[in-house]
This record gives structure tokens, sequence and C-alpha cells, in this order.
């Protein structure tokens, strides 16, 4: 598994989870957010939140991202990063909710998944998914 992640590539996931977050779909609660994955392939699949007028039918940016990646032949998820917030402006941390965690959980190793997370202000956060999902239900729970 990929886990060393070099500065550059945590400076390109940023910057693909600002640009993604500009398509996201959000006319219901005005909070737009991004999202990019780095796979195990070293290639980044971005997605935006997509809402939907039937409420719950909306996705989240980073299982759009998550979606994305499979969608193109990936297995294996590096690290993602996130951004969001009211207005198309990033103005504090947009944490992964619990849906979108669990997803990211079945494609990587908790300890090993880079969540990068930017406020737009200049501040960064990182963590591994197993500090934000811990004991986690993944592939393994089933064997
Ligand atoms: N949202 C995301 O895209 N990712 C998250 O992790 C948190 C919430 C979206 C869903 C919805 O379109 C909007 O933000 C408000 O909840």
């Amino acid at each position: 598994m990929k886990t060393d992640i070099t500065a550059a590539e945590r400076e390109r996931l940023v910057e693909a989870a600002f640009e993604s977050m500009k398509n996201s779909y959000a006319p219901y609660s005005h909070f737009n957010v991004g999202a990019a994955v780095l796979a195990q392939s070293g290639k980044i699949y971005t997605g935006a939140n997509v809402e939907n007028a039937s409420y719950p039918a909306g996705i989240c940016a980073e299982r759009s991202a998550v979606s994305c990646a499979v969608s193109c032949g990936e297995k294996r998820i590096a690290a993602v990063a996130v951004v969001g917030g009211k207005d198309f402006k990033a103005s504090s941390f947009c944490a992964p909710c619990g849906i979108c965690r669990q997803v990211l959980r079945e494609f990587c190793e908790p300890q090993e998944l880079l969540v990068i997370l930017d406020d737009g202000n200049g501040m960064r956060k990182e963590m591994t998914l197993a500090q934000l999902l811990p004991e986690s239900f993944g592939p393994d729970s089933l064997v």
C-alpha cells in the first residue's frame, strides 16, 4: 500500500479538491464540498456533493470521488482531501460524514489512509481514517 505521500502530492490533492468544489451542486443546503482521492495507482480522482430535490438522494463529495475512482478501476485509496463551506467558500474544516468514512473504509487500511482537511484560510489538519473511524467494520470483518 502506498503510504509515502509527498508534500507535492498533498498540495495537488488539496488543489484538486478546491477545483472540484466549483462543480458542487448544492442548491438546497448551499454548502459546497469538493473531495479528491489519491488512488494506489498514483492517479487523482475528484468528486463534489450533488444534491437532489428528493433530499436523501443527494450524495457527498467524498463518495462521489470514491465512486469515480472505483468506476475507473481503482481498488485502493491512499489519501483523501476534503474542503467545503457555504456558497463555494471554504471557511472551516469540513470533516467527512459518517457514511463517507464507512465508504472510504472499504478501499483502504484505516491506519494508512491519510485524510487532509483544508479550511480555506491556510490551515490544514491531517489524520488517518483509523482516527476518524476507530474499531471499524470492513471487508475483513465478513471473513
Ligand atoms: N457533505 C459532503 O459532501 N461531505 C461531507 O462529508 C459532509 C456533507 C454535503 C452533503 C450536503 O450536500 C451538504 O454537504 C450539506 O450537508
